[in-house]
């Protein structure tokens, strides 16, 4: 992009552009009330924490009413709060709090499915006439089977039988999470209406769930990328949020650069920003699924991240992110959460917070939290880690890989409560937590972190701050550094000014040139970092910025 292009940007900035989001998983973040699980009375209490760390805007996993079969992403009613969260009373208290200390709520919108239980489906599936019934997607069997192949991506067929009426129904998800039919304009005019009503709340925005489903051709065997999904994204642009000054992420596991323009195109009126995975598959057989590993080529990984720093220009903006709730630890899956735990998680946030685009921290990244190992399939509650281990077995995988893969890659080892101290469940519940906390809590908790300047929570503090600070981070040009495979390196640029990003993404020291002279260090994860000869030695996991 051209530097005048650049300034006009920055003068025509949104907030967020300059946003650092923190990801809350409602249920795994603090409970208030000794269930078990965290609730929004839980969050409220952690307020200060999160002003102090410095984020300006939460994004909220669901909180809405739920049977929770796939832990609150099948929803039962989108304008109620789930029994185990609160009520309306404590979000709408939740809303003000977060606002006094500067930061807004993105709330997640879950949109290509509801729960079966949801009012809509009951009487969808209640009978063929009903007004509903085509609220969702309903085929006739094709030869007394399934209508085609399509398959869930909770494993299993995408269609359920419906003994009553004989038709089946789609689920891409679980078969508890019914598709809604977004060709029925009834259905689209709905969902605009519900979100109307959570922004007169006043919140901060929407992260939209698997948005780039909602134009499936189902009969065509096509799920992502549908036709209309960019008229429907449009409409639902006019409908609601355009009017509203809210940012809107969504969740697009197929996007390519080009393809992420067409969301994020500020003249297309669509999205602010889309999170893409094509660096989170790196690790992923090519063709296959996520459970089919492969060790990550860090060659592949600067690839893909810098294609995605420069293609973008200004028809798009970037959200950054190592981790959510449905990916492994950063630490555990690309670092070392053993002998270089807070070492390799420092190195991750600059790498990744010196980047253009919004960062998103998960819970508990700021802190170091790691993988939960588990040794059998009775200890995982993941639906989608179960569904995919007694299919694999039925096809003969061995359990031993089933559960590395479900070690390396299943949802629960970022869902575990989070870490606060080193009391009875790491203080996040005084009743049995749902799911185990990390055995590793009396060493990686909030309370040792905020006692220790040097912890990796300091390091995500200063980031934040820097980016508040210095419209480099936000609106400079990037530039990837030819160097050896395992050093990522890259220059940012802007008005006269230049930084160099350094980290070494091994547990081997690394060499690494130094073109230029390094004026000032900006941060870096390793003090006794010398910069004085034209040659650095990176230690395991070091990381640096200086001005140069
Ligand atoms: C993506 C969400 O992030 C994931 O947790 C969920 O299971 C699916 N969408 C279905 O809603």
């Amino acid at each position: 992009m051209k530097q005048e292009t650049m300034g006009q940007m920055e003068q025509t900035g949104k907030w967020w552009q300059q946003a650092v989001v923190y990801q809350i998983y409602p249920r795994s973040f603090q409970d208030s009330d000794g269930d078990g699980i965290g609730d929004l009375q839980g969050i409220i209490s952690r307020i200060d924490y999160l002003k102090k760390l410095g984020i300006t805007a939460i994004w909220l996993s669901p909180v809405y009413k739920s049977p929770n079969d796939d832990n609150g992403y099948d929803i039962s009613d989108y304008q109620a709060i789930m029994d185990e969260f609160g009520t309306m009373v404590d979000m709408d208290l939740l809303i003000e709090k977060a606002a006094a200390a500067g930061i807004r709520l993105i709330m997640d919108l879950v949109v290509n499915h509801t729960s079966d239980e949801h009012r809509w489906f009951i009487e969808s599936s209640s009978s063929k006439e009903s007004p509903y019934r085509d609220y969702y997607i309903w085929r006739d069997p094709v030869a007394g089977e399934e209508p085609n192949g399509l398959r869930s991506i909770f494993s299993g067929s995408a269609w359920q039988l419906d003994e009553a009426s004989g038709q089946y129904y789609l689920h891409l998800f679980s078969k508890k999470q019914p598709d809604l039919n977004w060709e029925n304009p009834q259905v689209r005019k709905e969902i605009y209406d519900m979100m109307n009503f959570w922004l007169d709340k006043g919140i901060g925005g929407f992260r939209m769930d698997v948005i780039d489903l909602i134009g499936k051709q189902p009969d065509k065997g096509l799920t992502d990328n549908g036709p209309k999904l960019h008229d429907y994204l449009q409409e639902m642009n006019r409908a609601s949020f355009g009017s509203h000054d809210v940012m809107t992420v969504g969740e697009t596991w197929g996007a390519t650069p080009e393809i992420a323009k067409m969301y994020s195109d500020p003249a297309r009126q669509e999205l602010s920003m889309i999170f893409q995975f094509e660096h989170v598959t790196l690790d992923q057989q090519e063709g296959k699924e996520k459970w089919d590993l492969k060790p990550l080529a860090i060659a592949q990984l600067k690839e893909v991240l810098s294609k995605w720093q420069t293609s973008l220009g200004d028809q798009g903006w970037n959200s950054l992110f190592w981790n959510n709730h449905d990916l492994p630890r950063i630490i555990s899956r690309w670092g070392n959460d053993q002998k270089y735990r807070e070492q390799s998680g420092k190195m991750f946030a600059i790498l990744l917070h010196m980047m253009k685009g919004t960062p998103y921290i998960y819970q508990g990244e700021e802190i170091g939290m790691t993988n939960r190992p588990v040794q059998t399939i009775e200890e995982v509650q993941d639906i989608e880690s179960i569904n995919m281990y007694h299919e694999r077995r039925a096809a003969g995988f061995s359990e031993e890989d089933i559960m590395v893969s479900i070690n390396t890659k299943g949802r629960d080892n970022a869902r575990t409560p989070m870490q606060w101290d080193s009391s009875e469940n790491a203080g996040f519940t005084k009743g049995t937590p749902w799911l185990p906390v990390n055995d590793n809590y009396l060493e990686v908790n909030v309370e040792r972190a905020l006692a220790d300047p040097t912890s990796i929570f300091y390091t995500y503090q200063k980031l934040i701050q820097l980016r508040k600070e210095h419209p480099l981070i936000v609106w400079g040009e990037y530039e990837l550094i030819d160097t050896d495979k395992q050093v990522f390196a890259y220059y940012r640029r802007y008005k006269g000014e230049k930084w160099l990003v350094a980290a070494n993404m091994s547990d081997e020291p690394q060499e690494l040139e130094l073109r230029e002279k390094a004026k000032e260090v900006i941060i870096s994860n390793n003090s006794a970092l010398s910069l004085h000869s034209d040659k650095v030695i990176l230690q395991p996991y070091d990381a640096f910025v200086v001005r140069v």
